[in-house]
């Protein structure tokens, strides 16, 4: 097996990391970022369950691969013998690292939608999908162009379950699929899977889970659950390099209609007849995202390499700080399907009384340098429900309910969540210092004076700019005439 530390005899070898010891190095852990006020500040990054940071090995593991990045699959050259042999091992250590079984498919995607739609287009004809009104849309929409039963969003982890089993056993088609989340991207809480696959086996269905985001936060072992498929993104595992991946039963995928038509996922051409491939290629036409397949592949490696359980744990101190902090500050209402104490990741929603969420999201970046996300989280049935279908606080609001979420991992300090809970409480102490304007219904500062960064152009587009930091950032490396 190619390691890729020997693919870089010209760099100084980074530390490993050590087993248990977080927070672990992420890019972009000491940007400074602009105020509306003038002054700069360190950023705090809570946003990890939309897209996550990456990691630096992840970023040093890309910086490896990128000299012998070379065509995959066909070409004759060593660096392309390399590069095809990489992008095997990362579909072999993705797979290691979600536990799939010696038979399972690993498919690379883009991300878990694009994972969940191959899926989705895969299923036998008279396929019934049972899903909830809780899942992120991407576990919803693509199941609702076949026959699918949505149900309702349940009131506990006990109400889940049965609801799936009286939904199973009334499906009349030969073939189900249960289709699950691992844990909630609104709430953070974690489904109870293993009692899901029972179920679901019991009544002769297979189970789906979207692990976009229990992936990052706790150990998955699909054979050990039971899980028949699971579906994770790159973007929230640390290795933002456009990459997912799909892993699961061969069958229903090799007697599938490609999802992608095209080169390598086919054995033989004629004028008028096709041999399709099976396997994973069969669905993945074209040539693949090495860079992507790599980098996850590291993210899954420097992931298990810290251990699963440790990542759990330093979360675990994490989200106790922050509810107990977010508790204290009066008129914030934290969002839950099952109630505050259910076991959950790191990922707390809430409304401030009185506060548009995206007011309160605009406010904690320009003023105080903070990361959040706010709106509907691609879950509007869900935060109907969570907020009893109310309407909008503030004028402009969105028609959908929304909040505000802060979300970490490994990259995450006390430091952070104290950051955060200090400027929450600030600001719904003596509200905002700013005035801020609707914009496409965004609120954003008004006026902005926050200068952007130069980036080489790239943030202007303007080619000149582009061209010349390109020629200032090769110049060190220009020899004397
Ligand atoms: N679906 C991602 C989220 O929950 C983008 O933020």
């Amino acid at each position: 097996m190619i390691s890729l530390v020997d693919l870089r005899p010209d760099a100084a070898p980074r530390a490993p990391l050590t087993r248990g010891a977080l927070p672990l190095p992420v890019v972009g852990a000491d940007l400074s970022v602009p105020l509306v006020t003038g002054e700069q500040v360190s950023y705090v990054n809570l946003d990890y369950a939309a897209s996550a940071p990456c990691l630096r090995s992840v970023l040093d593991a890309v910086a490896a691969l990128l000299p012998w990045y070379s065509s995959v699959h066909r070409g004759a050259g060593f660096a392309s013998t390399v590069t095809t042999e990489l992008h095997a091992a990362a579909r072999r250590a993705v797979g290691d690292f979600v536990g799939a079984r010696a038979d399972d498919t690993v498919v690379f995607t883009r991300n878990t939608t694009d994972a969940l739609n191959l899926l989705a287009a895969a299923l036998p004809d008279d396929t019934t999908v049972v899903t909830f009104a809780s899942e992120h849309h991407a576990n919803q929409l693509p199941w609702r162009r076949g026959r699918c039963v949505l149900l309702p969003v349940p009131a506990s982890a006990d109400e889940a379950i049965a609801l799936a089993e009286g939904a199973l056993r009334a499906a009349p088609s030969a073939h189900r699929l249960l289709a699950v989340t691992g844990a909630s991207n609104v709430t953070g809480e974690l489904w109870p899977l293993a009692e899901l696959a029972a179920i679901a086996h019991r009544h002769g269905a297979r189970l789906a889970v979207d692990a976009a985001q229990l992936a990052p936060h706790r150990a998955i072992d699909v054979a050990a659950i039971g899980a028949d498929y699971l579906a994770l993104s790159g973007h929230k595992l640390y290795a933002p390099f456009g990459s997912g991946v799909l892993v699961g039963r061969g069958d229903w995928l090799d007697a599938a209609r490609p999802y992608l038509a095209g080169g390598g996922a086919v054995r033989r051409v004629t004028s008028d007849d096709v041999a399709w491939a099976s396997g994973a290629p069969r669905h993945e036409a074209g040539t693949p995202n090495v860079v992507g397949a790599v980098s996850l592949a590291a993210a899954c490696r420097a992931l298990r390499g810290v251990g699963m359980s440790a990542v759990a744990a330093h979360e675990a101190s994490l989200l106790d700080r922050l509810t107990r902090g977010l508790d204290a500050v009066p008129g914030i209402e934290r969002l839950a399907l099952w109630g505050p104490a259910s076991p959950r990741i790191g990922v707390v929603t809430f409304r401030v009384r009185g506060l548009d969420p995206g007011a309160v999201a605009a406010a904690l970046s320009a003023e105080h340098g903070i990361g959040v996300r706010d709106g509907s989280f691609c879950a509007h049935p869900l935060m109907v429900a969570l907020t009893g279908g109310r309407a909008p606080e503030a004028p402009g609001g969105a028609a959908v309910p929304g909040a505000v979420r802060v979300s970490f991992g490994v990259g995450t300090s006390t430091a952070d969540i104290d950051r955060f809970l200090l400027a929450i409480a600030d600001l719904v102490a003596r509200g905002a210092r700013w005035r801020y304007r609707l914009d496409a219904g965004r609120y954003v500062p008004d006026p902005d004076p926050r200068p952007r960064p130069a980036l080489a152009g790239l943030l202007t587009g303007g080619a000149n700019d582009l061209v010349h930091g390109l020629l200032e950032s090769l110049a060190p490396c220009q020899s004397p005439i």
